[in-house]
């Protein structure tokens, strides 16, 4: 119960599914947390759901840069450090084919699931550096090893955020800050849900059944294990791991 006991946390997509787990477990695990969100309502109701003090929120877009140092600036002025971040805020986009994905579909995507990440890693990998140490960890994707039929800009972004990770490790060296990304199959969340319906609208429970055929474990992932992955990559557990691409997928990725 106190892995990351005196640890500050900064989650992006804090009030979507493995947002929500994630924090969850932060705090109970004795961190405290600053969850960030484009949505102010659900992002209010989830702070209200966890209570305490421990729960800080700030409603922001990550591909917006003025916004995203905003919110590293605040947290660091709030709490004298930030320890953590997970760069977790994405979306799935639109489910179309490439020859009918308008190019705003396509930009909109990268602006979030990519330019987001690297804004984060602009923004924290200095605060990090100068306090000496750190974690930054990125919620990829199974999308981040292979392709996905008709979700190419989202494929296209999970496999962008694992050079951005590995340059960043490039860059840091022996400062202490480590960063990973987490590959989780589909998990149970309203991405999946969308994901579902955009390729079968009315048949998504056909749609579900034929994506689970495809995990040897048999089912969905859960928001909860993707958080326990995260909490490792966040606890002094992992402190000699970074550069590292971790799969929370069922056994998805081994075919
Ligand atoms: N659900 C899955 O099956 C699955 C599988 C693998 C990876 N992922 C990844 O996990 C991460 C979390 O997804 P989730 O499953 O919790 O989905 P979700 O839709 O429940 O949560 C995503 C959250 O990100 C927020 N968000 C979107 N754009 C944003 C922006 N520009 N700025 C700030 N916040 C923004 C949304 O408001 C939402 O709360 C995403 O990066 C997703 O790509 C999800």
């Amino acid at each position: 119960m106190d892995r990351l006991t005196g640890k500050v946390a900064v989650i992006t997509g804090g009030s979507g599914g493995i947002g929500q787990a994630t924090a969850r477990l932060f705090v109970a695990e004795g961190a405290r947390v600053v969850l960030v969100d484009l949505d102010a309502d659900r992002l209010r109701a989830t702070v209200a759901a966890i209570g305490g003090d421990a729960v800080g929120q700030a409603v922001a877009d990550v591909s917006d840069e003025a916004q995203m140092r905003g919110v590293l600036d605040d947290s660091l002025r709030r709490f004298g450090r930030v320890d953590v971040l997970f760069c977790n805020a994405g979306t799935e986009g639109l489910v179309a084919p490439i020859a009918d994905m308008p190019v705003e579909a396509f930009d909109r995507v990268m602006a979030v699931n990519v330019r987001g990440v690297f804004l984060g890693l602009k923004h924290a990998l200095p605060l990090m550096q100068r306090q000496g140490g750190g974690s930054i960890i990125i919620t990829s994707s199974v999308a981040g090893f292979k392709g996905a039929a008709h979700l190419a800009p989202y494929a296209a972004s999970k496999h962008a955020v694992v050079g951005l990770m590995r340059s960043a490790v490039l860059e840091t060296g022996a400062s202490g800050v480590r960063i990973n990304t987490i590959h989780p199959s589909p998990i149970d969340t309203r991405m999946m849900r969308a994901i579902e319906h955009g390729r079968a609208p009315g048949a998504e429970d056909a749609a579900r059944q034929m994506i689970t055929s495809r995990i040897p474990a048999g089912r969905y992932c859960t928001a909860d294990e993707v958080a326990l992955t995260a909490l490792f990559l966040a606890s002094d557990d992992s402190r000699y791991c970074t550069g590292g691409r971790y799969s929370v997928d069922g056994g998805m990725t081994a075919a």
